[in-house]
């Protein structure tokens, strides 16, 4: 049977099948060939969809926009203070007006029970643009970043994520690896694993897809022998900046450096979702230089700048993805 998720929002990856994510990524390739090509593709011509955004965002704000204008449809993009959502009008009331006007919304920000309420009282399809818990479109622009580098043969790759392996890239990688049978190994502080409930979900998903989900401590062995290696920031979007002093403490020794890497399989890759530490070009970089000594964070600027990086493949990526999005939930 064919697969068709026209009508449904976007909201995690555990609420999609093995299936759907492969459609999901086969459209995403087709959008990018016709982008490349130079062939218009206007498929959602007369729609539009708003962007509300709680939490601040580049690449995610710019692949819906850039996406949704490819696609021919019309956007609004309300800015983290630019709604009444929240604080004068309650998320439902909020799903319901937007609901009236535009014919998809995607949502970014704090908590995924926020996004289930709007999805719930919308009508429309929502998207799930980040949430504390869970990032699933950027899922996709890795997944597809590792194909194009493996030849569409990720069966059986192994996918490490070092750092604060808890947060909602690292939950959703577990997710989309055990889902499309990629080893996933979850590497960090103990106190910085993956919550039992996300694995307990995925060790059947992996076991049916014949893949493994690990825990370690253990950098070294983690990274040996590995297809990819991802990280993302110490502190996430909406926690507090008084954590960076325990965080870089606790998270120094998954640092994303050239040893590490050179442990990889010979043809492995680094992946981040960025926006990345990397240097000291940035006014947070700036100001841990000077507050803990460090000029790099979660990956040495060796490795971000050095020929395993595939982040900007993986960013343009985000652009093709979302558009798929889109398109399938939309058409
Ligand atoms: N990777 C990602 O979601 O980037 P933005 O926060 O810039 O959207
Ligand atoms: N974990 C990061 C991802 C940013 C794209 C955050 O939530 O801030």
């Amino acid at each position: 049977m064919g697969v068709n998720i026209s009508g449904r929002s976007f909201l995690k990856l555990l609420d999609f099948s093995t299936a759907e994510i492969e459609y999901l990524l086969a459209l995403s390739k087709n959008f990018k060939d016709l982008k490349r090509a130079g062939v218009p593709h206007r498929y959602l011509e007369g729609k539009n969809v708003a962007l509300l955004f709680q939490k601040t965002s580049t690449r995610t704000r710019c692949a819906f926009e850039v996406g949704a204008h490819d696609l021919g449809m019309g956007t609004t993009y309300l800015d983290p203070s630019g709604s009444q959502m929240g604080h004068k009008e309650s998320i439902a009331d909020t799903a319901r007006v937007l609901g009236r006007m535009f014919d998809g919304i995607e949502f970014r920000g704090f908590a995924q029970a926020d996004v289930e309420e709007l999805a719930a009282f919308a009508g429309v399809p929502v998207w799930n643009g980040l949430t504390d818990l869970w990032h699933p479109t950027q899922m996709l622009a890795d997944v597809l970043t590792i194909q194009e580098n493996f030849n569409y043969d990720i069966k059986g790759k192994t996918v490490v994520f070092l750092g604060d392996a808890k947060n909602n890239v690292a939950r959703s990688l577990m997710v989309v690896c055990a889902k499309l049978g990629m080893n996933f190994v979850a590497c960090g502080p103990e106190s910085c694993l993956p919550a039992r409930d996300v694995v307990e979900a995925c060790e059947p998903i992996a076991a049916a897809n014949g893949c493994t989900i690990t825990l370690t401590t253990d950098p070294v062995a983690a990274v040996t022998g590995a297809h990819v290696v991802y990280t993302d920031v110490w502190v996430s979007l909406g926690e507090p900046a008084e954590i960076w002093a325990e965080r870089i403490r606790l998270l120094e020794p998954y640092r994303v450096s050239e040893d590490l890497v050179a442990r990889m399989d010979p043809a492995g890759i680094f992946l981040h979702c960025l926006p990345a530490f990397h240097d000291t070009k940035t006014t947070t970089g700036a100001k841990i230089a000077e507050q803990f000594g460090l000029t790099e964070m979660e990956v040495a600027d060796s490795v971000f700048e050095g020929p395993r990086s595939r982040v900007f493949d993986e960013a343009e990526n985000r652009l093709h993805t979302i558009k798929a999005v889109m398109y399938a939930t939309l058409k």
